[in-house]
């Protein structure tokens, strides 16, 4: 079985009809992290479009330094590498329209619409399904590569998810209350990030922060972020033209921030 999801798996490159990803697909049956081995072959120059799935993770990682919970033949765990020719500041919208991609594959599996959390957690009944991990490596100067790394838990069962997650995850499985092929889902995965990519190369950001705002159910939240070692409250309005999200205070100003962790959600 995990042979054969090897197989399939890397058979999607001649599937694939992408214009960017795809080059490559190389799938392993476990390894530490998807991130840290495409994270290799970018310092070795990989092509981009580099495409590495995982059957399990040992050491699968999370933003803000946590686990991201990778058990065998259930979930996906996939990173792609990507060379946007980008400058440090453009980078969230790479972050988002992964964020895109990924919601519009999960609404196309799920019997129940997903919500993004930003700034890329994917929810279904308040429950998260799907996180995103991007990361830089920068090259020389005025070059960075991308790794893009995302979890979706597709075949889980509440009894396989470990108990702290019980009451905060969820998988397609659980949700639909039947499977789904993790090769399909992977395949569409795929076809959608290097649409939204291209876009995006050629046409810019705007219409990555529509997407994404459409989304979401964030707006008119009072939220909480953790930004550092500050906690700062507000309501959440919008995304701005550089893809961050926006807060009104209580003083009526907007803030935007760029980075940092939803931790309080207030209905
Ligand atoms: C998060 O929600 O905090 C992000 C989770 C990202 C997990 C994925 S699994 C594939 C890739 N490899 C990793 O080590 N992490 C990402």
């Amino acid at each position: 079985m995990s042979n054969d999801y090897k197989s399939d798996v890397e058979g999607l490159k001649n599937k694939l009809n992408c214009t960017h990803i795809g080059s490559n697909i190389i799938c392993m049956l476990e390894i530490d992290s998807t991130n840290n081995l495409a994270k290799e072959y970018a310092k070795k120059n990989a092509q981009e479009g580099l495409v590495i799935v995982a059957n399990s993770q040992t050491k699968g990682r999370g933003r803000m330094g946590k686990f991201w919970h990778s058990p065998p033949k259930t979930g996906i765990y996939l990173s792609i590498l990507l060379k946007p020719n980008l400058k440090h500041d453009q980078l969230s919208f790479i972050t988002l329209l992964a964020g895109v991609s990924a919601i519009l594959t999960i609404n196309e599996f799920s019997h129940h619409r997903a919500n993004l959390k930003w700034p890329n957690d994917i929810l279904i009944n308040d429950k998260k399904i799907c996180g995103l991990l991007c990361e830089m490596i920068q090259k020389q100067e005025n070059s960075l590569d991308v790794v893009i790394g995302i979890g979706l838990n597709v075949n889980q069962t509440i009894e396989q998810l470990p108990e702290d997650l019980k009451k905060t995850a969820t998988s397609l499985k659980i949700t639909n209350g039947s499977p789904v092929n993790r090769l399909t889902v992977i395949q569409s995965f795929l076809t959608n990030l290097d649409r939204e990519y291209h876009s995006f190369l050629n046409k810019g950001g705007n219409s990555v922060i529509k997407k994404w705002c459409l989304n979401t159910n964030l707006f008119g939240k009072v939220i909480s972020i953790k930004h550092g070692t500050n906690i700062i409250q507000g309501t959440a309005i919008r995304l701005d033209e550089l893809g961050r999200l926006v807060l009104l205070m209580d003083n009526g100003h907007e803030e935007a921030f760029n980075s940092g962790e939803i931790i309080l959600n207030k209905h």
